[in-house]
């Protein structure tokens, strides 16, 4: 079994979004709601925001994403992380968290943070990511804990959203 993550492609487009609606159906959430915000989502960020994705790949095959996007001067959002079902516990989410990392520490960014789905608290927490504030509320109107990971000596700011509106696609 290899895993490899690359940059995605065009291409990629719907089986990422496919990849998202499992990942976040895998949660038990209403189906038809589910469906509804995965039809929604901005996979490759054609909606304008500069989004950077990558694909995780098991043996070739795309089983995860993630995306990050900047926030403000020194701060990076990661606004997608997502692991088909089928594969996840093989260490997919893991090297996805690690890259996003290693890329806003390329950037020279300050703190990486997202608003975390309740169910990978403990995933996240395993990675060295602690709770900064609870975000606003979402579109499914329910408050996330926001994590975040400091990237610079430096503690996690406890201030406001960056971008004063939502961060990721997580409702
Ligand atoms: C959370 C998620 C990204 C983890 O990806 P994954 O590929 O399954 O994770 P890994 O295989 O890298 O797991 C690493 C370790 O964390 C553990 N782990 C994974 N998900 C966990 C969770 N939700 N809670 C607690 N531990 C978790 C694994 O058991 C593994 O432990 P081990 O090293 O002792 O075997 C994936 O489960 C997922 O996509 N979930 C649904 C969508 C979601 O919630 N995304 C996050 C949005 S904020």
């Amino acid at each position: 079994m290899t895993i490899a993550v690359r940059r995605a492609e065009r291409s990629d487009g719907e089986r990422l979004r496919e990849i998202a609606a499992a990942a976040k159906g895998s949660w038990g959430y209403d189906a038809a709601r589910v469906a509804a915000w995965a039809a929604t989502i901005d996979v490759l960020g054609e909606k304008g925001s500069a989004k950077e994705i990558h694909v995780a790949e098991l043996d070739g095959n795309p089983v995860g994403w993630m995306s990050i996007v900047a926030g403000d001067a020194d701060a990076w959002v990661l606004d997608d992380l997502w692991v088909d079902p089928e594969s996840m516990g093989r260490g997919a989410g893991t090297l996805l968290f690690h890259r996003a990392v290693e890329l806003v520490r390329e950037r020279a960014g300050a703190r990486l943070e997202w608003e975390a789905e309740p169910n990978a608290v403990a995933f996240y927490e395993r990675l060295g990511a602690r709770y900064v504030r609870d975000s606003p509320p979402s579109e499914w109107g329910r408050t996330l804990p926001v994590y975040g990971i400091e990237l610079r000596a430096s503690p996690v700011s406890r201030g406001a959203d960056p971008r004063g509106t939502s961060l990721g696609s997580r409702t």
